[in-house]
């Protein structure tokens, strides 16, 4: 029993630092983007474990309390009559002649041969009196042994004589190299990301600009941008402001309860910056069918002097 308490308490405190290490790895997913490798439970997860774990244990427990009462209450209510060394013998036999008849599980594992089969065994020689017996190994014990000397060959055929396989720590460079590759494509891709905040004026990016609005605009901006469903792009009155800023804002979040989608979701950052430019370039183009102006003339100048 105290062997189990004290397996019980070391399996409580791998639990408790298994756990300490689940929340340990959620708290640097939140500051490093490139995700960790993780456990890949919740913290609310790893505690309906434990709780389950320690609901197991209780069962335990209870169950091994119940049996250790009810065999007390027997006892008192007929304990069993002291036995002598003669009876004890008694019983010992015919536990020996029962085994001898009906090998156990456990016997037939480790190939162990009744006491009663002793004198079979026996080696023809003694020293000092002292005798062996021919006991042989378990079949699945020669199994395993003689297996891992054949995978030991095949392993080092493999490895080191076909060298057919990456060894450690080769292995260890290609998943470096691996890494620094992510770790490259990553930065490349913040560095290509933009908010509202940098966001700028780019004629280069009014040719993907315009791509992208007519995959996605056009339907209810117009085919140039005059205004259909949603206000006209091309003429100086905007509704939300004409800065750079202001259209890349109204873009990627949008106007749902007026119509206009968010396209935070659905586009690229970088998308987003190169529609904004085109936009930007389609002022004063005067298309054919232009809608009615809506909202607030915008004067690049007088909101330069206001920024300034
Ligand atoms: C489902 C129709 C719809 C689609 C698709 C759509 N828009 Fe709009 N858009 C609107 C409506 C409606 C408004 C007006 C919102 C308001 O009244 O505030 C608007 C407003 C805008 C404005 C602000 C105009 C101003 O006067 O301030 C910009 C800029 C804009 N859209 C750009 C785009 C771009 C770029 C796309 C494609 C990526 C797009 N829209 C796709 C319906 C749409």
């Amino acid at each position: 029993m105290k062997k189990f308490s004290l397996l019980m308490m070391l399996l409580a405190t791998a639990f408790v630092s298994f756990a300490q290490e689940g929340v340990a790895a959620t708290e640097e997913e939140t500051k490093v983007v490139i995700p960790e490798p993780s456990l890949g439970i919740t913290t609310t997860e790893l505690l309906i474990i434990t709780l389950l774990v320690f609901s197991i244990i209780l069962l335990f427990v209870a169950i091994t309390l119940y049996k250790s009462f009810r065999v007390i209450y027997q006892e008192r209510l007929n304990p069993t009559p002291y036995k002598t060394k003669e009876d004890r013998r008694l019983e010992y036999e015919e536990w020996v002649k029962l085994n001898g008849e009906k090998p156990s599980i456990w016997n037939k594992l480790l190939s162990l041969k009744p006491l009663s089969a002793e004198k079979d065994l026996e080696i023809p020689h003694a020293y000092d009196g002292i005798k062996e017996l021919n006991n042989p190994v378990p079949a699945w014990f020669n199994v395993l042994f003689y297996g891992t000397l054949i995978f030991a060959a095949g392993y080092l055929y493999y490895y080191h004589i076909g060298e057919h396989g990456e060894r450690q720590d080769d292995e260890y460079k290609t998943e470096m190299a691996k890494a620094d590759l992510a770790k490259q494509k990553f930065l490349a891709k913040s560095a290509s990301s933009v908010d509202e905040n940098s966001v700028k004026v780019d004629p280069s990016q009014i040719a993907v600009g315009k791509g992208v609005f007519n995959a996605n605009c056009i339907a209810c901006h117009g085919q140039n941008g005059e205004g259909l469903v949603g206000p006209n792009l091309t003429d100086e009155f905007w509704l939300h402001g004409g800065s750079v800023k202001d259209i890349f804002k109204v873009v990627k979040y949008g106007v749902p309860e007026k119509g206009m989608v968010s396209w935070e979701k659905n586009m690229s950052s970088a998308n987003i910056s190169a529609v904004t430019n085109y936009i930007l370039s389609l002022q004063g183009s005067k298309p054919a069918n232009p809608k009615a102006p809506q909202g607030e003339k915008y004067d690049p100048a007088a909101a330069e002097a206001v920024a300034n």
